[in-house]
This record gives C-alpha cells, structure tokens and sequence, in this order.
C-alpha cells in the first residue's frame, strides 16, 4: 500500500497479531493489559470477577480474549468468519442508528467499510446471546479516536456484563420484567460499588443508549467530584428477539476500567498503564487492589560516578543517610590494602531533564561532599 501510495523509503511500526498459544516467549497480541495478572487492569477485572462469582454462585461466563475486529453490519449468515476468526457486530446488533454519532469515521476506526475495531464492548452481546449464553462478562480492548490526554486516549478496556431473567424470575415479585431486572441490576452494581472502593456515595442518572430501556449511569462522589464509572439498563427487547429470546428480559452494564482503576490506584495519568518501565509495573500485585501509585520522575536521570578510599568505619549506610539513590559499581583493593569504592549517584529532577553542568557544579561545590568529609572527619 505505501509503495502504492508512491513512498520510497520507509520504517513502518506497529502491534501485529498472530494466533497462537501463550506462554513466556508468544503473545498472541502484543498488549492485552486486562490479561495481565500483575497489571491494575488485570488486578480490577479479578476482583469484579470475584464479586460475581461470590454473589451469583460462579454462574457468569467470562471472555476476555474475543477479536477486536467486528463487522458494522447485520449479516444474513448472521457471523462471519474471515481467515478462521469469527466476527461480530458493533452497531445494528445493539440497534445504534444509522445516523449515531459513533458510526462515524471521525470517531471509530474503520478496517473497511463494514468492519470496524470494536468501540465498545456491547459489540459482543448479541453474539453471546445467540450462542445460548445467558449470564456472562466481557472484557476487552476497545478504540475510539480521540486525542491524547491525561484521561484520553484512544485504546481502552471495558467490561460488559450480561443477565438473562425467565418469567420464572419475575413472576414471584409483584414487579413486571423490566421493572424486577432493574431493580436487580441496580443492587448488583451498587454491590460491586461497594466491592471495589467500601463504603461511597452514589447516585443513579437517566440517560439514554441505544440498546438499553430504561438506561442508567451509575456515579460515585471521589475526591469531592462525582465521577460516572458505568453505564447500563434494561436489554432492548428487539436485541433479546434477535438472539432467540421472545420471553425473556435481560440487564447488561459496561464499565470503562481505566476510569475506575486511575481512581482506587491513584494513577494520575491514563497512559501510565502503557507504560513498560519498572518503576511502574512493580508497583502492582496480583490480587492487591488497595494498592496506591507513588509517582515517579518522567524525566531522564542523571548520573555520576564518584569513588574515594573508605577507612574501616565505613559502611554504606554512611553514605546512603546523606544521599539516597547510590549503588556501588566497583570495589578495589590495592597492595598496601587500602580499599577503593565507587559509587553511581543517580540524580533525578520530578519538574525536568538535569544538565550535567548543574549536576558537576552540584556535586563539586555542594554538599554531598562536604558532608562526606565532615563525616569522616568526625570519626576519625
Ligand atoms: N456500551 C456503552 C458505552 O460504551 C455502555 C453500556 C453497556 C451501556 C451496556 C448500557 C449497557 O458507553
């Protein structure tokens, strides 16, 4: 295509996508935060799963490893496989308009006409209902265009959870179908809630999708805003229809992951969770969802080398009470016995890059060695 497009030299970059078994040298894809077990992604997904298998006796089946690639279309064969994956439907499956805002070019990213990379994870929920699941959680990847921000950016992950009711259900309640799913919906998710962040003010708002009705947002009061970390509602009654369900009634939600993980983790910024470096991923433990994230410096460090004779009172200690951040890179002992260390000092600014001209001066006027000599003086 590039060569086509008249481009004579050029590097191209990108995630590629292979099907394959996975073990510590193949991925199938290249990300899959939610599939990690160590990553705040990871972390949050185990726990809603946990508050579900609990409280609904391990009824929900999960997904978290469906293609992101889905068609736009209703298809008459109803799926679509292409190369051996299945494909699914992301907007007249959930019965989004044709005009909807979200079918546009400007805001999802489109493989073709009729294909797209899901922008939801409700894409999903007519399939599964078609293939006779019943009560079952998503999570995914999803892809939305928009620009890049602190909370923006446009691959994130959802989870979408599904609830089929009989009359059998409803009947015993003085409630109609989609007044009980409701009202079941809402103290589920108001659980999990609590699950999550303890005790915290909610509310529910009125709103509107295209596939659910009544259709709900769930809001929690944290850090004196109230933040919307979900949507959900009644299923349409057409989407039940098209997955060979006259009589029932359903519920189905989508939370946004990062949204919730940047709050009960403290990540500032949401494009942390890409991040590969050490200081961000050792921060986080399977299972451990209290965890809070201690910022660290985005700016390249800084290093020095220095080394000095050390006499037998010496330790590492004396030198770690008045700079923090060494590490010894060589030791050396000569003839007459006397012994040599050197140290790496890593200097690193939170605001910005260091020079090595303020650094030098730093080092040579200021006080660290200043205090290294007091120090040795004194126990001399
Ligand atoms: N798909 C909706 C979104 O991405 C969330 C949602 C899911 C709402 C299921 C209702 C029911 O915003």
């Amino acid at each position: 295509t590039l060569l086509r497009e008249g481009y004579t030299n050029f590097l191209v970059t990108g995630d590629v996508y292979r099907r394959d078994s996975i073990d510590s040298t193949h991925y199938p894809v290249f990300h899959q935060l939610h599939r990690r077990d160590n990553h705040p992604l990871g972390i949050l997904k185990n726990a809603i799963y946990e508050y579900f298998d609990t409280n609904y006796n391990n009824q929900f089946q999960k997904f978290d490893d469906l293609c992101p690639i889905v068609t736009t279309k209703m298809c008459c064969c109803r799926l679509v496989v292409i190369d051996g994956t299945l494909f699914v439907q992301n907007f007249d499956d959930v019965l989004v308009p044709a005009d909807h805002v979200s079918r546009s070019y400007n805001d999802t990213y489109y493989v073709d006409a009729d294909t797209v990379l899901r922008c939801h994870t409700s894409a999903h929920q007519a399939t599964l209902l078609r293939e006779g699941y019943t009560n079952f959680l998503v999570t995914g990847d999803v892809y939305r265009r928009d620009s890049i921000d602190s909370t923006h950016y446009p691959v994130f992950h959802q989870m979408e959870g599904v609830r089929v009711f009989n009359p059998s259900d409803w009947n015993a309640s003085s409630m109609d179908g989609t007044l009980y799913a409701a009202q079941e919906l809402k103290a589920c998710l108001e659980g999990l809630a609590r699950h999550l962040f303890g005790a915290v003010e909610m509310r529910w708002v009125d709103t509107y999708f295209p596939f659910t009705n009544p259709s709900f947002e769930l809001e929690i009061y944290f850090q004196e805003k109230w933040l919307e970390v979900l949507g959900c509602g009644v299923m349409e009654q057409e989407i039940l229809k098209r997955g060979g369900k006259t009589d029932n009634v359903a519920w189905a939600f989508g939370l946004g992951l990062e949204r919730l993980a940047m709050v009960l983790f403290d990540i500032p910024d949401i494009r942390l969770f890409w991040s590969t470096d050490k200081r961000f991923t050792s921060q986080f433990t399977k299972g451990q969802l209290g965890i809070k994230f201690k910022p660290f410096s985005k700016y390249p460090p800084c290093y020095k080398d220095m080394s000095f004779w050390i006499n037998d009172s010496f330790t590492e200690n004396n030198l770690c009470e008045i700079v923090r951040g060494v590490q010894l890179i060589d030791n050396f002992t000569n003839k007459k016995g006397m012994t040599s260390h050197c140290y790496r000092i890593t200097y690193r600014s939170m605001e910005r890059s260091l020079t090595d001209e303020e650094i030098n001066e730093l080092q040579m006027c200021g006080k660290i060695l200043t205090q290294l000599h007091h120090y040795h003086s004194a126990n001399e």
